[in-house]
């Protein structure tokens, strides 16, 4: 199937956001007392800021009520769009521009698939926006990665099938939403974290359009 559109993650893929998030985290678990690794942090990519707290106290082996858990949340993210607030268009990763200027010449359409509330105040920041046919974030959908619900409504929205997208994703999370998807997809990173992805990239610096050719010939195990 010919690749129509692409459906790109936000954190750790168009921008290092993934790192701000880490260090929220790790904000809320030094103030509850216990440590947070980079490590523990790979569990928490992609997942959504509730599930991402669940994972978080259970490695603080800490049990709070749902009212506290929301107090927990919203402080991680209060620290996190502190850093969000202030970033700019030089916090878009190397080459992801080209690439999305490179796909509009070609015609193919182009979506974000973020779980993240925060998307639309940091595709504003970026300057980015306009680069998108459609945005699909936390705010329009209800289950987070690795269900394939945030590709699914994308693809649904560029009036295309699955089969002819193809996602670009950091998260291990994201690979396995995508493949339940039935998407073609692009790991953007560590071949040991993003293993299932039909081909991984270590970034976009080298990016051309002729990887759109290569991976529609990938077959994948069922
Ligand atoms: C994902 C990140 O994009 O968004 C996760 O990979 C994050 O780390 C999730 O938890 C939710 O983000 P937010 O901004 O809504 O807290
Ligand atoms: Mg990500």
């Amino acid at each position: 199937m010919t690749i129509q559109a692409c459906i790109f993650d936000l954190d750790g893929v168009i921008c290092d956001t993934a790192h701000y998030h880490y260090l929220a985290w790790k904000q809320l678990a030094d103030e509850l007392g216990f440590e947070f690794t980079k490590e523990d942090n790979e569990r928490l990519k992609g997942v959504s800021r509730m599930d991402s707290l669940d994972i978080l106290l259970e490695i603080g082996q800490l049990t709070v009520d749902e009212e506290t858990k929301l107090v927990f949340a919203d402080r991680k993210n209060q620290v996190y769009v502190d850093f969000i607030r202030q970033i700019g268009p030089e916090e878009i990763l190397d080459g992801i521009k080209p690439f999305l200027v490179a796909l509009r010449a070609r015609g193919i359409k182009i979506a974000l698939g973020s779980v993240s509330k925060n998307a639309e105040m940091i595709l504003n920041n970026l300057q980015l926006k306009s680069y998108f046919d459609v945005i699909i974030d936390g705010t329009k959908i209800t289950n987070a990665k690795p269900d394939p619900e945030v590709f699914l409504r994308g693809a649904q929205e560029l009036s295309v099938t699955p089969d002819a997208c193809v996602v670009f994703e950091d998260a291990y999370s994201g690979i396995e939403a995508a493949i339940r998807a039935g998407m073609k997809c692009v790991g953007v990173g560590d071949p040991d974290i993003l293993g299932r992805a039909d081909k991984i990239i270590s970034g976009f610096q080298d990016v051309k359009l002729s990887l759109l050719s290569e991976i529609e010939d990938v077959g994948r195990e069922t």
